[in-house]
């Protein structure tokens, strides 16, 4: 499908067909596909949690103030977002070194311009790990559609209890849920947007 129909089709998804599932298979590569969005530094700053079993979407559910499409949809991806984007940075671009896109001193370089705008600047560091969390949750819903599967980007939950069940580390934050399956028939269409002139400025 072109990204223009995947655009207009995709709607937010709030009721599931129940008793359905997805193969682990399908969903590594729905998280490959989300992978591709672009982050700072391609700092790739982000971490991807399959809630998949019966039981931990009970639990997520109930920490997502009961919303029943956890329960009802296939898997619900929690996507973190990580403070620590400086450093783990050398880690992280060590393959576009080796496939010689990057040279070791351009990646001293990016090091070391990440290192000074993020280190003690915890603002900015949630700040990055919100857009990039939040750009690859597009991609997920994006690539989602792409197989016919209908998604719902979720920030109705509880994080600390979140953070808490999922083991999450102090360098992460639950930024967004997403969850994903085949949609069932009485959804609600995308809704209308308001107007590009409303909210389109030239400068
Ligand atoms: C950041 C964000 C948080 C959202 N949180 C929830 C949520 O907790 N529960 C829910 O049912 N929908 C949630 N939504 C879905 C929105 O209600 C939905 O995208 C919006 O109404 C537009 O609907 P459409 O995408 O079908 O046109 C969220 C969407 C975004 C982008």
């Amino acid at each position: 499908m072109s990204i223009k129909i995947l655009l207009e089709q995709r709607f937010s998804c709030n009721y599931f067909a129940p008793g359905q599932d997805l193969s682990l298979a399908q969903i590594n590569e729905l998280i490959r596909l989300a992978t591709l969005a672009p982050s700072a530094y391609n700092g790739q700053n982000w971490r991807f949690i399959a809630v998949h079993s019966p039981k931990a979407k009970q639990q997520l559910q109930a920490l997502a103030y009961g919303q029943e499409k956890i329960g009802a949809a296939a898997v619900t991806i929690v996507i973190c977002g990580r403070l620590d984007l400086h450093t783990q940075l050398a880690d992280t671009l060590a393959s576009s070194v080796s496939a010689g896109i990057l040279s070791q001193e351009l990646l001293s370089t990016m090091v070391h311009h990440a290192t000074e705008g993020y280190h003690n600047q915890p603002q900015r560091q949630r700040d990055e790990a919100i857009r990039s969390a939040s750009l690859a949750a597009m991609s997920l819903m994006l690539a989602a559609q792409e197989f016919g599967l209908a998604s719902c980007p979720m920030i109705g939950f509880d994080a600390e209890g979140v953070s808490e069940y999922l083991a999450l580390s102090n360098n992460e934050i639950p930024v967004m849920l997403v969850t994903i399956g085949q949609a069932a028939s009485n959804n609600w269409p995308q809704k209308p947007r308001k107007p590009v002139h409303e909210v389109l400025s030239f400068a």
